[in-house]
């Protein structure tokens, strides 16, 4: 059976969805994840982006080993070095340079001639191999590219050094069948095509990322890009988790695997959609809420009389946990730690002392504790960013006939503010009065609540986008009172906005 390299360029392509920016201590919290996950590369972004990009990158390269770490760049030397500075931590690096191979791209963006632009690629990789065998080249938009032009440029590159040619379907424009015959061609015209692995990228524009990727496979493609959740540009990338379920399913059709540990996708999920804010909708394959949900009364008679009769996998086999009850008010903090471990967290001493007393005081509101209550619990303990505010006390009252009013004392440096407004609602009361002590100019992009289990004792999680001066953030806040909820994720959103002024200051 063939093993197939799965590139996961979540924190790359994924966070070029909008609105999905992660700060570097997420990213890392993503990539650990990833490495757990067993994926075999991780693009852990685009260095010459952004000073926090390459710092990322960086960390990553620094601090996580188990996978390649790549790092993107265009053909410029710039670039090739900014990358190549970044990625040089790591135990297994990679240097992933791009660029476009199609008329349209050559025409419009690039205002190049076909000549320019494979000299141009030819001298990226030769640049790349400087800092490391493991090159990548992408011909980005190589689904509209000429085939016999996007060949040479394939041979060349392969020539100059490059271990890995990946064929992008950057616009998500192509079909199955034609992605499967252009995969052919480069096979059979490519001359030295059997000196590197074919990457394949596909995004989702016409929802056929995963289909296309799977007929390239089927065609020879040893390695797919793809991202958790299929998070990514406009319509998203190939999902890494359908991509991966569907060699799995079907592994006499495919004759082909992945070194996934498929038990951990669903945490994967879960964390990359905590993470940068993005739902996952609930008829999403593999990792919705509904995916293994029996609704029919056929469907769910069949299924208790034989379960392969309308189940295809089986959700342990991904990791969705069979008996979500776990902890209650007894439960101690070896229990705690174990459960947390279990779940992917391994927390410093302080971390586990701060997440245990949370954990006891949830205990008291709320008989049973699940993990999506544990997991909202540490994730503020294992993101901490430093606190410019820190919410002390928050006194609400509203109702029919009583102007929503909220007391809000914030510890601003050494200091305790208190501040009383009136609202639309007690959360705009709240808002309003944080807002006030913080003085802050940010505007409100996004509210959203949700109950993260069953039940009016429900641990409430809220999640606020704010936006300042082009900056734009997430802030998380759970708790069993919703106001409170609400006031700690504006706060850790203007946290996070103190910590992205002072960066760029
Ligand atoms: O979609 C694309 O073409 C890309 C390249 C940088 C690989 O993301
Ligand atoms: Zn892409």
């Amino acid at each position: 059976m063939r093993i197939i390299k799965i590139f996961d360029t979540t924190l790359r392509d994924g966070e070029q969805s909008p609105g999905a920016s992660m700060n570097v201590e997420e990213k890392l919290r993503v990539a650990k994840q990833l490495v757990r996950l067993g994926v075999d590369i991780i693009e852990a972004g685009f260095p010459i982006a952004s000073q926090g990009d390459f710092e990322a990158v960086k960390r990553i390269a620094t601090e996580v080993k188990g996978a390649t770490i790549a790092g993107l760049a265009r053909t410029k030397d710039i670039d090739i070095d900014r990358a190549g500075e970044a990625v040089m931590p790591a135990e297994q690096k990679r240097i992933h340079t791009f660029l476009a191979t199609s008329d349209i791209h050559l025409k419009y963006k690039l205002k190049m001639e076909r000549e320019e632009v494979l000299d141009a690629a030819v001298k990226a990789v030769k640049r790349a191999r400087q800092y490391t065998d493991d090159v990548e080249f992408s011909a980005e938009d190589a689904t509209r590219s000429d085939w016999d032009y996007l060949c040479k440029v394939t041979e060349e590159v392969i020539k100059a050094g490059a271990k890995t040619v990946n064929i992008p379907d950057t616009v998500g424009y192509t079909v199955p069948q034609e992605f499967s015959e252009l995969i052919e061609y480069l096979i059979n015209k490519v001359p030295n095509i059997d000196k590197a692995v074919i990457s394949v990228h596909c995004h989702n524009d016409l929802g056929l990322a995963v289909a296309n990727s799977l007929a390239a496979v089927l065609k020879g493609a040893g390695q797919v890009e793809c991202t958790i959740n299929g998070i990514g540009e406009r319509a998203g990338n190939a999902s890494l988790e359908e991509v991966v379920m569907s060699l799995k399913t079907r592994p006499k059709f495919f004759n082909a695997d992945t070194k996934i540990v498929t038990e951990e996708i669903y945490r994967s999920s879960r964390l990359v959609s905590k993470i940068t804010g993005i739902v996952v909708q609930p008829n999403k394959a593999i990792v919705g809420a509904n995916a293994f949900a029996h609704e029919a009364g056929i469907h769910q008679d069949g299924f208790l009389k034989e379960r392969s009769t309308y189940e295809i996998m089986r959700p342990e086999a991904v990791g969705i946990p069979q008996s979500k009850l776990v902890l209650g008010k007894h439960s101690g903090r070896h229990a705690f730690r174990a459960r947390l471990k279990e779940l992917g967290y391994v927390l410093t001493d302080e971390e586990l002392n701060n997440a245990f007393e949370k954990f006891k005081q949830l205990a008291d509101q709320k008989k049973d504790i699940f993990d999506e209550d544990i997991e909202a619990l540490v994730s503020e303990q294992v993101s901490k960013i430093p606190e410019a505010y820190s919410l002390v006390e928050l006194f609400v009252s509203s109702g029919t006939k009583q102007k929503p009013t909220a007391t809000v004392t914030l510890k601003v440096g050494e200091i305790l503010i208190h501040r009383t407004e009136h609202g639309d609602g007690p959360v705009d009361a709240t808002y309003k009065a944080i807002a006030s002590i913080t003085d802050t100019k940010s505007n409100l992009l996004k509210f959203e609540v949700k109950g993260i289990t069953g039940g009016t004792d429900a641990l409430g999680e809220v999640i606020v986008s704010l936006e300042e001066e082009g900056r734009t953030v997430r802030g998380h806040g759970a708790d069993t009172d919703i106001i409170v909820a609400s006031a700690r994720a504006y706060i850790n959103a203007l946290n996070k906005l103190a910590v992205r002024r002072k960066m760029s200051s």
